[in-house]
């Protein structure tokens, strides 16, 4: 049924994704706040100038998993994601559990990416427009504190952000690829030019020690971190995996790519290469300019921004523009994950495992509306009450997780369908997705304890809504009782 839809799709949709637009949208999709506000937590926190290893290895995991990705976006290529791939193949509760998991991956995505806007509007309006900051307890969670002792209430500018964002999406804006690639170049634009500029001021010192020893960082809050060797690599690696986070989004692109046995493997892998290059020499490039002390006490937030002001005199400018470049950029990355969140909860009603409010369509804007308000809701929930750390590592530790699910799902389907008509294979099946599954395991196995808890706890809620409400409404449960 799945494929006959896509062939219906594929009269409607137009071809005209080639190799380079796909990576343009890949990396339109990545760039955001895992790299400018989640590398320096993971220096402060995990790994110190080793942070450029992390990536190294959160980059080896997604291409593992990326070609996992398009193998499966190139034989059932249907707009989607992940849920749509393994309801196709592996059943409605394995569905189940990546469509679950995939709300970490958009909604609470969206929240990550909101609170690191809500801390570069702070920049803005102190640093380039010269106005008095907003007051702690109104852009920051319950559970924060700062270094002087202020608590946090609610964040009401990552609050202002998601909202705005979704009632666009109501409204049915969707970003033409001209606003995109400006995003794009602009985003890459500026990476290039802190990696360029900040090079001649990289302190020598702050690299001294590139691999601090095992220890552990008690922060001011009490929150322990292992800190230092394998293990701060590993965790480091999980927290700036956030970073990538996106490029699969190219694989739903794949039912308008022109030739996507040959375009989608090079979009996908194409943009992973790209951002990592960028992403080593910029991880390398702030942890010489600043210190991972400036990144613990005065420069936790807006780091880059902080980085530039403090360390490179005459540079102000590119500081500035820098933070604009970012209020700008991030803005597109959490319409993407707010899209693609409601476009995953629709499938999932669609197939009868959410009630039907997550399909109904608005009868002027022709969007799933309801479904965008639920959404807002959720997200809203996360930007304005929870620590920026918590929602980013529950992102990155739920992405590993349906990144493992879509390797098995490779293994599982060479089995259960030898024959299907596959544009791309993933090559050396199994040794691939079984590294990409170890790979990511030991991401997961970095993110520590509390991220293990959060995500049982978070897939033990979504065993709660199937079995008390799923299981009964679903389709396919239904097709099975008729016949
Ligand atoms: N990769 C995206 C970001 O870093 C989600 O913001």
């Amino acid at each position: 049924m799945l494929m006959a839809h896509a062939e219906d799709g594929e009269k409607t949709l137009k071809k005209t994704l080639t190799a380079s637009s796909l990576v343009a949208l890949g990396i339109g999709a990545i760039i955001g706040a895992g790299l400018f506000v989640r590398t320096a937590a993971a220096a402060a926190q995990n790994a110190g100038p080793s942070v450029t290893i992390g990536f190294i290895v959160a980059a080896i995991g997604c291409a593992l998993a990326g070609l996992c990705y398009a193998e499966f976006s190139s034989s059932i290529p249907i707009s989607g994601s992940a849920y749509t791939y393994s309801y196709a193949t592996m059943g409605e509760l394995i569905a189940w559990i990546i469509g679950w998991d995939l709300v970490l991956e958009y909604a609470v995505g969206a929240a990550t990416v909101g609170i690191a806007w809500s801390e570069y509007l702070n920049n803005l309006l102190t640093n380039v427009l010269h106005l008095p900051p907003i007051p702690y307890a109104l852009c920051h969670s319950p559970f924060e504190m700062s270094i002087n002792g202020a608590h946090g209430l609610i964040n009401l500018p990552a609050l202002f952000i998601v909202s705005a964002l979704s009632l666009l999406l109501i409204r049915g804006t969707q970003e033409s690829a001209l606003v995109n690639n400006l995003i794009v170049v602009t985003k890459v634009t500026i990476v290039i030019l802190i990696i360029a500029a900040g090079w001649s001021y990289i302190n020598p010192v702050n690299h001294a020690v590139y691999i601090p020893e095992a220890t552990k960082y008690v922060d001011h809050q009490g929150i322990s971190h292992n800190y230092g060797g394998i293990m701060g690599i590993l965790g480091a690696a999980g927290v700036v995996f956030f970073a990538f986070i996106g490029f699969d989004a190219v694989s739903t692109a794949a039912q308008e790519a022109k030739n996507p046995g040959k375009d989608m493997p090079i979009g996908i892998l194409g943009s992973l290469v790209v951002c990592t290059i960028l992403y080593i020499l910029f991880a390398h490039v702030l942890t010489g300019v600043a210190s991972v002390e400036d990144f613990r006490t005065t420069g936790k937030e807006a780091s880059v921004a902080f980085a530039i002001q403090k360390y490179m005199p005459g540079f102000e400018w590119l500081a500035k523009l820098v933070t604009i470049a970012i209020l700008a950029g991030f803005s597109s990355v959490i319409l993407v994950m707010l899209l693609g969140q409601s476009r995953v909860f629709y499938s999932m009603s669609r197939d009868g495992l959410l009630p039907k409010v997550f399909s109904q369509l608005h009868h002027k804007y022709h969007t799933p509306y309801k479904a965008n308000l639920i959404i807002l809701v959720l997200v809203g929930f996360f930007a304005a009450f929870v620590p920026g750390d918590i929602v980013g590592d529950m992102t990155s530790i739920g992405t590993l997780f349906a990144f493992i699910l879509v390797c098995a799902g490779v293994i599982i389907l060479r089995k259960t369908e030898p024959d299907l008509h596959r544009k791309f294979k993933t090559p050396f099946v199994p040794l691939v997705p079984i590294l990409g599954i170890v790979v990511c395991g030991a991401m997961i196995y970095g993110l520590g304890w509390t991220n293990w808890l959060r995500l049982i706890v978070w897939l033990l809620i979504g065993f709660v809504i199937y079995f008390g409400y799923s299981v009964k409404h679903s389709k396919l449960q239904k097709h099975h009782k008729q016949n």
